[in-house]
């Protein structure tokens, strides 16, 4: 299986700053085998960033952050996935930030991943825990709550079109005071998210589902995450704004790899 190495811009950088960064980021990451590097800047900047890309003829991709379930019609100030394809390759859907800061219900979800799904972008659904649900003992039930909400219509085949980012709500963003996962909790989540996807898609979609880890993700934490056993790669927010970070990153996971 593929390594997973996202960069989540979230809402950074003008379009002048992405393209000077992915400039930078061009000239210093290398190809590598079973590693994929994808980056999700801004909606306005996918489009320049793709021709960018595409003229360097880099296999970096992009990933939207965020669209409407709805392919085309009367929904004033909306981008729907339809109108992405052939920009973006990846979609996050269901991030803590679109779940408490603007609302996003496991209904909007489940159209979100089956609106990727039908355009042939592959969906990485964000699932996670707040501080509160964990010490209250709620992880499991938050977490099995999350990934079917957003999966209950996704069938055997479609299932396998999706990737899974465990990423608790309390550990996202350690520069506002988050705290820092410690393994042995991110793999115990990891393993009881495999055991979800066993339950109703059996052995082989548990064991082939790609799991990333998300939350604080920086060059001193990511090859211990990485060597977590059944995570297959890493969500990043604020490291991949600083591209020193981003490529001792892409290193570690090459390092991991190997
Ligand atoms: P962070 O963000 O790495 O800044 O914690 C991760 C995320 O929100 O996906």
């Amino acid at each position: 299986m593929k390594t997973y190495i996202v960069g989540n811009w979230k809402m950074n950088l003008t379009v002048g700053e992405s393209s000077i960064y992915l400039q930078k980021l061009l000239k210093r990451i290398r190809p590598a085998k079973g590693i994929e590097i994808a980056i999700a800047p801004s909606l306005v900047a996918l489009q320049p960033l793709g021709v960018q890309l595409e003229r360097a003829k880099s296999k970096i991709k992009l990933c939207t952050q965020n669209f409407y379930h709805r392919d085309f019609g009367a929904y004033t100030g909306e981008v729907s996935v339809t109108q992405l394809r052939g920009l973006a390759d990846y979609a996050i859907i269901g991030h803590s930030e679109r779940r408490y800061i603007f609302g996003e219900t496991n209904k909007d979800l489940k159209q979100k991943v089956a609106a990727a799904i039908r355009n042939n972008i592959t969906p990485i659904l964000c699932i996670g825990e707040t501080e509160n649900e964990r010490n209250f003992g709620e992880t499991a039930d938050i977490l099995r709550d999350e990934l079917f909400g957003a999966l209950s219509e996704i069938d055997a085949e479609d299932i396998k079109k999706v990737i899974i980012a465990y990423e608790p709500v309390w550990a996202i963003s350690s520069t506002k005071g988050a705290k820092l996962a410690a393994p042995d909790d991110i793999a115990e989540s990891i393993k009881l998210i495999r055991s979800e996807l066993k339950e109703i898609y059996g052995k082989e979609v548990s064991e082939e589902t790609p799991i990333l880890y998300g939350g604080s993700v920086n060059p001193n934490n990511a090859g211990a995450y990485l060597t977590i056993p059944g995570v297959n790669g890493l969500l990043i927010g604020g490291s991949s704004l600083i591209s020193d970070h981003f490529v001792d990153i892409i290193d570690l996971a090459k390092r991991v790899r190997s």
